[in-house]
């Protein structure tokens, strides 16, 4: 065995610092996930283990790490609506994580505002450019190669409804960096902004 290689099984702990996972796997998109309960209480929070995993029709997905009070919104209500955060956004967004109980409505206490949706009941962020309206299509508990089951679910739903800043349409083509979105690094505390600066292209081989 290489010395050069640090090797751990990770049901057995990490041993290091911290725990290098969600820093490897990173910068991960943020899914800012708005939902409502039955009553109409209105919810919204940030989750990192979020991607899409369909083009037509587009599907995303996240994952909530424990019974969180967007997974509930979405079982009840089969709808939520996907915000993308912007670095003008990123303390609104941190905001919005807060454990804090169900009735609490988290655009108040982030200073958000709520923009009824077209297609879904949950309001969209008003501030964020991007927002997409989706459809649940399946909820997922996670499990381990045993078999055994994790207190995880992933959420996965259908884009029905996209909402595009036209600022940040140039001649038909989506601009990436001109959102300037932010993305989950790992550690406690760390985020990078999209730049276009760091952008490079390279074509599919033939
Ligand atoms: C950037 C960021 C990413 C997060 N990603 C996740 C995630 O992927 N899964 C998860 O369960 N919690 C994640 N959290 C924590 C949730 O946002 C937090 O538990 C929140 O209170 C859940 O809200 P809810 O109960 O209203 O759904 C994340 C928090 C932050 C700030």
């Amino acid at each position: 065995m290489s010395d050069d290689i640090y090797f751990y099984e990770p049901a057995k702990g990490h041993g290091l610092a911290h725990d290098p996972f969600n820093s490897i796997v990173g910068p991960r998109p943020i899914g800012w996930i708005s939902s409502q309960n039955e009553s109409g209480g209105l919810n919204l929070a940030p989750y990192s283990f979020f991607n899409a995993f369909n083009y037509f029709p587009p599907i995303i997905g996240f994952a909530s790490i424990g019974r969180k009070d967007s997974l509930r919104n979405i079982e009840a209500t089969g709808e939520f609506v996907w915000n993308l955060v912007t670095r003008k956004l990123a303390e609104a967004m941190n905001q919005s994580c807060a454990s804090v109980p169900p009735e609490v409505d988290e655009f108040v206490l982030a200073g958000l505002t709520p923009a009824t949706s077209r297609c879904v009941k949950p309001p969209r962020v008003k501030e964020s450019p991007v927002s997409f309206e989706c459809r649940l299509t399946q909820i997922l508990q996670l499990q381990t190669a045993a078999g055994n089951t994790v207190e995880t679910w992933l959420v996965l739903g259908e884009v029905v409804g996209v909402h595009i800043a036209r600022s940040l349409l140039k001649e038909g083509i989506y601009e990436t960096a001109a959102a300037e979105p932010i993305l989950r690094g790992g550690g406690p505390a760390d985020y990078f902004q999209i730049a276009a600066e760091a952008r490079f292209q390279m074509y599919r081989p033939k």
